[in-house]
């Protein structure tokens, strides 16, 4: 315990550990009452950046239609069940539209990696957008690109991207994704995204198939390191119709204590609390706030198309997980004391 104590003090006072400290912290991730000390620590952290109040994001899922076969996703390329599509640009605006009416003041553009959306196509979209909807930021989070590419995005008016790493261990990378993919590609896309300019957002699945405790310290130390400006982070849970489809769900706690951690590492870090998240938790949104994040990305897709956009079973896309349901978020939100951000939410360094 004295140690334990030790290595969170050093938490606090230096922002950085060690590997020691690291392993230490998360080995305790499953233990009862850990999450009752640290949640308090990291919404308070929250708190002094952000005080009591959250930032909405419309998330718009562009296309399910994806080239990669990652084992633990629903949309994997060589899932046959899953019903295809890709929204034009003119559902897109439309959604924007009415975001924008409810108040959000960023999109984000999220998909699979669908060889459709080329940069030639993808910029005069997002210079459209830009256009309309001059008082909000775009967000994307299209996979894994070129370094030109990205620059070309940026150019065309985007200024955060998220992409998540999945896991800073090569070898765990490597039981989650097929061998075409690369730890090494993976890591140099969110270092070009950095040094484009872009608000950069990281993060991983709690509970992954081969995830331990080594594997968590792999993914504190890159972050503590790659300081990113947000971190998506949520529970895997089985999709039927992907190699994981039998693999047990990650556990509540667990994603509360490491999303708690991740705000005591990264006190300004924008952090959502995630659909997967809320949809293992009843109270998804109130638990990850008591657990330090600050953002909501309600789902901003046509209603039609969220049933395809299958990350996991069960997703939730609708109640209060769903863009037009906004007041019933804010609601939700009062009840704990918290009101909606009303500015476009930039991380503070920007
Ligand atoms: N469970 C939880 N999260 C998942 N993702 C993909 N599949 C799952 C799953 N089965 C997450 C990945 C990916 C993001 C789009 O969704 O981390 O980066």
């Amino acid at each position: 315990r004295a140690d334990l104590a030790g290595a969170l003090d050093r938490l606090l006072g230096q922002g950085r550990l060690s590997e020691e400290d690291w392993r230490l912290l998360l080995n305790e991730r499953k233990a009862a009452d850990f999450l009752s000390e640290l949640a308090p620590m990291a919404q308070k952290t929250a708190q002094k950046t952000y005080g009591n109040r959250i930032y909405l994001r419309g998330l718009i899922e562009l296309t399910n239609i994806c080239g990669n076969n990652c084992y633990y996703c629903g949309i994997r390329r060589e899932n046959r069940e899953v019903r295809r599509y890709r929204l034009t640009p003119e559902e897109v605006s439309a959604a924007c539209a009415e975001g924008y009416a409810a108040g959000f003041r960023t999109f984000v553009l999220q998909g699979g990696e669908d060889p459709y959306w080329t940069d030639d196509r993808l910029r005069p979209f997002i210079q459209d957008l830009r256009a309309q909807f001059p008082e909000s930021v775009i967000t994307l989070s299209l996979g894994e690109r070129r370094r030109d590419s990205y620059e070309a995005l940026y150019a065309a008016g985007a200024r955060r991207y998220l992409l998540r790493h999945e896991t800073a261990d090569p070898e765990h990378y490597r039981r989650l994704h097929p061998p075409e993919m690369s730890y090494a590609r993976r890591m140099q896309a969110l270092t070009d995204l950095r040094d484009i300019g872009f608000q950069a957002g990281c993060g991983m699945m709690i509970g992954s198939p081969g995830q331990g405790t080594d594997q968590l310290v792999t993914d504190f130390l890159f972050m503590q390191d790659f300081q990113p400006q947000m971190v998506g982070l949520g529970p895997f849970i089985p999709h039927h119709a992907t190699p994981f489809a039998d693999e047990p769900a990650g556990g509540i706690d667990e994603t509360l204590v490491v999303l708690a951690l991740v705000r005591l590492l990264l006190p300004k870090v924008l952090l959502p609390a995630t659909t997967a998240l809320a949809t293992l938790h009843p109270h998804g949104h109130a638990a990850g706030i008591a657990s330090g994040c600050n953002v909501i990305m309600p789902n901003l897709s046509p209603p039609s198309v969220r049933r395809a956009y299958s990350l996991y079973d069960g997703k939730r896309a609708f109640g209060t997980e769903a863009a037009e349901n906004v007041a019933l978020l804010t609601a939700e939100l009062a009840q704990i004391g918290y009101s909606v951000a009303v500015d476009k939410g930039n991380h503070p360094d920007f």
